[in-house]
C-alpha cells in the first residue's frame, strides 16, 4: 500500500483526507494540530506520526499543505530521500523555491479548490505532470498536467476564482432570499443553475459563443443583466482581481 504523508493538517488536508477515503492510500499525518489530526484518525483511519520528520521518513510521498508564508522554512528543516515525491499545494511557492528546500527529493506543485475535492469533484492542476501525484490527485477530481510553470502559475489563479465563487453565489442567494424565497429554495436555485450550466460547458462540444447565443434572446432578460454587469464594470472587475492574484502568486502578469 502506498503511504502519503500530509505536512500541515489544517483546512485543506482535512478536505483532501475526506475525499481520499476508500481510495487505497495509507495516510500519515504530521502531528501539529492535535485536535484535527485525532479527528481525522478516528473518522478516516489516518495515522498520526510522532514528528514531521517521522512523517517524512514513513511516507512514500509527501503532500505539503503548510501555510504559504512559512511552509518553505519548515521544509528546509526536514530531510527528504533522493527522488522522494513531494507535492506542494502552497499558493505562490514556485518549483525553484520548493526544490531548493527539499534537496534531493522530487518536487512538484499543485493547486485545487479544496472543498470540491472532499466530494471528489475538484479539478487539480499539477506541474510537472508527475505520475505519482497524477494518480493521487485523480482520486479527488480531474487532473490537468502542465509542463510549463509559467502557464501553471497563471492557471493557479483559479484557486482564488474557485473560492471567490462561493462569495458570489452567497451574494446571489441573499438577493433571492430578499425577494421572499425560502433560503433552501434560493440556495438550490442558484447552485443548481450554475451546476447545470457548468455541465453544459463540460459536456456540449460547441463553441462558447454559440452556447451563449442559444441561451440569450435578443433584447431579453439575459442581455439586460449582462449589459448591466458590463456597464457597472462587474465583468472587468473579475479580470482585475485575477490580475492581482496572479501578481501575488508570482505570475508573469497580463499576456500579449
Ligand atoms: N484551504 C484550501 O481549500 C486550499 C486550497 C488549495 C491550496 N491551499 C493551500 O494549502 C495550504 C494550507 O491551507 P489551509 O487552508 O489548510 O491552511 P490552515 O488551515 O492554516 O492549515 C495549515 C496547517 O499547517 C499547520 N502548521 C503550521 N506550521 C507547521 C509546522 N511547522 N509543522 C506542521 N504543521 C504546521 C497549522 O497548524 P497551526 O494552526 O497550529 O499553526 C495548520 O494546521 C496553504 O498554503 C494554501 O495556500 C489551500
Amino acid at each position: 500500500m502506498i503511504t502519503v504523508g500530509f505536512l500541515g493538517v489544517g483546512g485543506l488536508a482535512e478536505l483532501m483526507v475526506r475525499g481520499l477515503e476508500g481510495s487505497g492510500y495509507r495516510l500519515l499525518l504530521s502531528p501539529r494540530g492535535a485536535t484535527v489530526s485525532a479527528r481525522l484518525a478516528a473518522d478516516y483511519g489516518c495515522e498520526v506520526a510522532a514528528s514531521n520528520q517521522a512523517m517524512v521518513d514513513g511516507a512514500d510521498g509527501v503532500f505539503v499543505s503548510l501555510p504559504a508564508a512559512t511552509g518553505a522554512e519548515e521544509l528546509a528543516r526536514l530531510r527528504f530521500r533522493a527522488g522522494q515525491p513531494v507535492l506542494s499545494a502552497m499558493a505562490g511557492t514556485g518549483l525553484d523555491r520548493l526544490q531548493s528546500v527539499i534537496g534531493p527529493a522530487r518536487g512538484a506543485v499543485a493547486m485545487m479548490p479544496g472543498y470540491a475535492n472532499a466530494l471528489r469533484m475538484g479539478p487539480s492542476i499539477l506541474c510537472p505532470d508527475d505520475g505519482f501525484w497524477r494518480e493521487f490527485l485523480s482520486k479527488v477530481g480531474p487532473v490537468h498536467g502542465f509542463a510549463d510553470e509559467t502557464t501553471f502559475t497563471a492557471a493557479a489563479a483559479f484557486g482564488a476564482l474557485s473560492g471567490a465563487t462561493f462569495g458570489w453565489m452567497i451574494h446571489l442567494i441573499d438577493w433571492f432570499e430578499d425577494q421572499g424565497l425560502a433560503p433552501e429554495t434560493a440556495r438550490a436555485l442558484v447552485a443548481g443553475s450554475l451546476r447545470g450550466n457548468a455541465e453544459v460547458l463540460l459536456k456540449e462540444n460547441r463553441p462558447l459563443e454559440e452556447i451563449a447565443g442559444m441561451v440569450a434572446t435578443p433584447g431579453g432578460i439575459t442581455e439586460m443583466l449582462l449589459a448591466t454587469l458590463a456597464d457597472r464594470g462587474a465583468l472587468a472587475a473579475w479580470e482585475e482581481g485575477l490580475d492581482r492574484v496572479l501578481e501575488r502568486i508570482g505570475g508573469a502578469g497580463k499576456g500579449p
